[in-house]
This record gives structure tokens, sequence and C-alpha cells, in this order.
């Protein structure tokens, strides 16, 4: 037998049982004549008492264990003189009568600790043994927990799990597919699904009417903290339902998340349509845990002779409480902030409040005292605040002025991630513009139904109709997107039409879906969470790789198991390849 109890089982309770331990060598330390070894595995530590005395082969032995040298111990319980509260093992130990070592361990390339020296391209190479550390195993019982919570959740209110295939043809969903190369079709391809979007619509049509899965995702884009090349999504759809169902049964399921894992009881999620969000706060993915709201200035600032405001389409700014006593310096990293290339702004205009009530701007030669008071009522800004504004076309001027926001309120300590502020964003626009290819494109996906009220502005003014799209943002993040679908094969055609795409072309990558919509679409929509991020954003962590077992790096690499790599000229021959660079 390999072990009677686990590692962190163990209480005062258990005084005076024999019990047999196996594990890792967290760390060892020869006192002499006793060894006191800490076993480490999934659950917990236990120290281990070994009584060496004056037996020098167990000794030489003891002295032998290296850190993760897998072993196991026979022994009994006692109660430690020394108690370790940091521990829920800490009061006991165990008196060892038999110590085997099963397997030894080369020096691990980094501290299998809480907070270890390994960087992160070193613990992604030795992922497993990174997977040993406290805080990545807790992210991945927490996902697990998590995915419990939802399958239940989804079980209980009537939502079949159905698998849909992984090899199939491209799912338009924005970014580009990975492909596979079929052997027996030379020359044709599959595409791995960016998200299962078309399946799930053909369950509906298939009657199914409530359907979710955990599903693998594989989208082939630039790669940041939240986005992973594979990742998992939550995917639901439902029947014979309106927006209105569809947010209230996902808010629920959110709630209950949140109260199991969290014990967090929140009240309605608040809602905002896009345009308020975008006006507000310049994102369509807010985050509310602060106010700081922005505030438009064209009829405050313009008109005074600053060629900068004079020209901008926008002038809009934000207040930073307390913030007057920003030193120069700080302002300057500020200006620097906002004209990062990543940001692109052209420059950043203050206004102190300070602490005696007067004003002073850094335009101050263009804006007499009334001015500046007008502008500082603006804001309702009081002694010790401080006003940013910034300049230009409203689209870009709202986006720059929304990073500012955020790194204002990072600096303030405002976006704490114990705090959770989650908000529903509705009303998205239908389509947006793209300036490369010189068409509209669909914000969310071409399946997506407008608006019925706006169906009418399709042929007038694409670009203002809004769509029964929507998001849950969760801090700031957009953990959650979906839908009301088209259901009607002739809305469904013109949306493909103005989306750019001909009949034909129309017919040849959806005309599984055209026609499956002959066969009685009943009305649907649907959400998917991002699992990743959902879990990651409750676990308080920045970066969706804490939570994902084997995740791949910037660059879209597995430096582990080295991933992608070249294939054999045999394999390539057989898939009808050639390869050149
Ligand atoms: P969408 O494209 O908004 O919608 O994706 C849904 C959610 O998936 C998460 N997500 C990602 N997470 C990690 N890495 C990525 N690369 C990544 N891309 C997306 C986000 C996002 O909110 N078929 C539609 C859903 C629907 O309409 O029902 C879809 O895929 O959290």
């Amino acid at each position: 037998m390999h072990r009677t109890h686990t590692c962190g089982e163990l209480r005062l309770a258990d005084i005076g049982k024999e019990v047999i331990l196996s594990g890792w060598v967290q760390k060892s330390r020869d006192l002499g004549k006793m060894t006191f070894i800490d076993v480490r595995d999934r659950y917990g530590i236990t120290q281990l008492a070994l009584d060496t005395g004056d037996d020098e082969s167990l000794r030489v032995q003891a002295r032998e264990l290296g850190r993760e040298f897998v072993i196991k111990a026979s022994g009994v319980v006692i109660e430690r003189s020394n108690k370790n509260a940091k521990i829920p093992t800490g009061d006991i130990e165990i008196s060892v009568k038999k110590l085997e070592i099963l397997n030894e361990a080369k020096l691990p390339p980094f501290l299998i600790e809480d907070e270890t020296d390994g960087g992160e391209d070193l613990r992604m190479r030795y992922r497993y043994l990174d997977l040993r550390r406290n805080p990545i195993r807790n992210g991945l019982i927490l996902r697990h927990r998590i995915s419990q919570i939802v399958r239940n959740y989804l079980s209980n209110a009537g939502f079949l799990e159905v698998e849909t295939p992984v090899l199939i043809k491209s799912t338009p969903e924005g970014a580009r597919d990975f492909v596979v190369p079929s052997r027996m079709n030379p020359g044709e391809f599959y595409a791995l699904p960016q998200s299962p979007q078309t399946f799930k619509q053909l369950l509906m049509v298939s009657g199914f009417d409530r359907y979710f899965q955990l599903v693998k995702c594989f989208r082939d884009e630039d790669l940041r903290a939240d986005r992973q090349p594979e990742f998992t999504q939550i995917d639901c759809e439902m029947a014979f339902v309106e927006q209105e169902d569809i947010l209230n049964v996902f808010e629920g399921l959110v709630k209950d998340l949140f109260k199991e894992v969290k014990g967090i009881d929140f009240p309605e999620f608040p809602r905002m349509d896009y345009a308020t969000a975008m006006r507000l706060y310049g994102s369509d993915k807010p985050d509310i845990r602060f106010g700081m709201q922005f505030k438009e200035l064209n009829d405050v600032l313009k008109g005074a002779g600053f060629p900068v405001f004079d020209q901008a389409e926008l002038v809009v700014g934000i207040k930073a409480e307390g913030c007057a006593s920003y030193t120069r310096k700080q302002l300057d990293e500020l200006t620097d902030f906002v004209k990062r290339p990543q940001i692109g702004a052209t420059g950043l205009v203050y206004l102190r409040v300070n602490e005696d009530g007067t004003l002073k701007s850094s335009v101050d030669k263009f804006y007499g005292e009334e001015q500046l008071k007008n502008w500082a009522g603006a804001f309702d800004a009081q002694p010790g605040d401080l006003v940013l504004v910034m300049a230009g076309s409203a689209e870009k001027t709202r986006k720059q002025l929304n990073e500012l926001r955020l790194e204002i309120g990072s600096r303030l300590g405002l976006r704490d991630k114990k705090t959770f502020a989650p908000l529903w964003v509705v009303d998205f626009p239908l389509l947006e513009w793209d300036e490369h290819s010189g068409r509209y494109h669909a914000m969310h996906h071409p399946f997506t139904s407008p608006k019925p009220e706006d169906i009418a502005l399709l042929d007038t003014k694409p670009g203002e109709v809004r769509a029964n799209a929507y998001d849950l943002v969760i801090n700031g993040t957009e953990v959650g997107g979906g839908s009301i679908r088209i259901h009607d094969r002739e809305l469904q055609a013109s949306m493909f039409r103005l989306l750019g795409f001909n009949a034909e072309e129309a017919q040849k990558q959806f005309g599984f879906l055209m026609e499956a919509f002959t066969y009685g679409a009943p009305p649907h929509g649907g959400i998917a969470f991002g699992l990743d991020r959902l879990v990651s954003i409750i676990a308080g962590l920045d970066s969706i790789r804490d939570i994902i077992a084997f995740p791949k790096n910037n660059s879209g690499r597995d430096v582990m198991i080295d991933a992608p790599s070249a294939i054999s000229a045999e394999q390539l021959k057989e898939l009808n390849l050639s390869v050149s660079f």
C-alpha cells in the first residue's frame, strides 16, 4: 500500500494512528539525531520526524534525500511540540518508523514554492514542475469547480451538453482560422472551429432547444494576457427566446458562480447600451469598479483660440480626485503614457484645483479665470482634484482617454482584484466599417439579428443599425458575448449581401445553414463565455495562462513540447503538401 492518507489530511484527532504517506520532498532539515522532512502532495504538506539517533545508515539515507524525491513514509501520528499555524496539518507530525525512496529526482530548475525564482520561460518549459506549485494548482482546482457549477446549473435548467466537431469548415468569427490538411482529400483543408456557432444554430433547427458545451475554440490572432490561440468557451444556445430570457438565464449562472465560489450575492447586473459606454468610458467594456466618467467639453473649451481644442472634433476629459498634488514629473509620465505608440495621443492638457482653490492649467495663456472656473465647474472639481483633457477625432480620443482612465484608476488603487463589477453592455452596432477593405463587417458575427425597429435602416444607414447583441463585462474584461440570431432565410441572405458576399460565395460558405433555415428554424439566440477569462478574473489573476494547465506563450508556442514544429518529408508527401520559405 502506498498511502493511508494524503499529506493534507491529518489533524490532532488522528494522534496515535499508524499511517502511511507518500509524496514529494518539499524540504528536509538535518538536526543531528533528528531529521525533519516536509512531504508534499496535491492536498498539502505534512512534517515527518525521523529519529535517526545513532543509526548511521538511516542518517545517510535521510541526508541523501533531495528536493522533489518521491518518498513513502510509515509511522505514527504524534502531536508537534513546535506547532506551525500556517498549515492545516501544523499541529501534528509523523514519527517515522520506515522511510522508502520511491524515486529520485534531479534538482528542479526553479523553486517549487509559492514565490518561485523561475522566470516565465523556464516555468513554461518545465510546466509539469510549475504545476506542483500551490498558486497554479489552486487555479486549476478553481477551474474544475467552476466547470462543475456551470454544468450543474445548466443541466438543472434543462440544457443538454452536445459535442460538436473539431474538424470543420471555417466559421467567420473575425479571426484567422487554424487549418488542418486532409490526407484523404488532397488539396483540401479542415478548419478548427473559432466557435461552434453554426453547429449550435443547427441544433436549434433540430429542436434541441437548450444546448451547451464546454468547448475548445481556436483562433489564430495576436496574443495578449487574456487571449490564447486555443481557449475554452462555455457555449450556449436557446430556442424560442428573446434577449431578455437569455440575459436572465445567464445572469443567474454568473450569480450562482460568484455565490458558490466567492460567497458574493450580486444585485441585478446593471445594463448599459453601447453608445453610452462609448460616451462615458470610451470603451465597450468599461471597468465600472470606479467612476471617473468622461465629460465632454466642446461647449466649455472650444473657441478660446487654443488650436488643438478648436480644431478637434471632440474635447473630453476626466477628473482624477485628489491628484492636484501630482508633480511635474508625474504629469510628464502621464503625457508620455498617452503618447506611447500603442495609445498614440498627441498630448494631454491638465487643470489643477489647488488646495487653496486657485486654478492652474497647462494652457493658461488661452483661458482666463472665468473660463478656468467653468472648466472646473463642468467636473464639479474640488480643491485637490486634477482634470485631464484630451482632444482629437471623437472615436480615437475616446479610446485614448479610456486608456488614461484605466491607468489613473490603477494608480489610485481603484481596481481592486477582490471587487467584482459585472455589467451587461447591450445594443451593439450590427456592423462596423472597415477602412482596410472598404466595406462593412459584422461587429459580432454575420448571424446576429438586427433590432427589428432598426431593420428599415439596413438599406439607408447600415452603420446606425443596432443589433440584438450583448456582452457580459466584469472589471473591464469581456467575459461573454452573444446575440439573438437571424432565423429568417431572406434576412440572412440580405445580411450576407451587405457584408459583401455575393450569392454564390454565400451559398458556398453557408449554404448548409441557409438550407437548414428552410426547414423550420425556430427563433433562437445564445451566448458564449470565455471560461479561461471567467476563472482568471474570479481568481484575481492578470493572465489566463495561469489557469490553463499547458498554455502557449506569446508567440503561440508550447515551449515544453516544442510545438509548432516541422513535420517529416514523408508526412508532407502523404498530405500532398510542399513547403518552401
Ligand atoms: P466571442 O467571439 O465574443 O463570441 O467569444 C466569446 C467569448 O470567448 C472569449 N474569448 C477568448 N478567450 C481567450 N482567448 C481568446 N483568444 C478568446 N477569444 C474569445 C471571450 C469572449 O467573450 N460564437 C460567439 C458567441 C455567440 O454568439 O453565442 C462567440 O464566439 O470571453
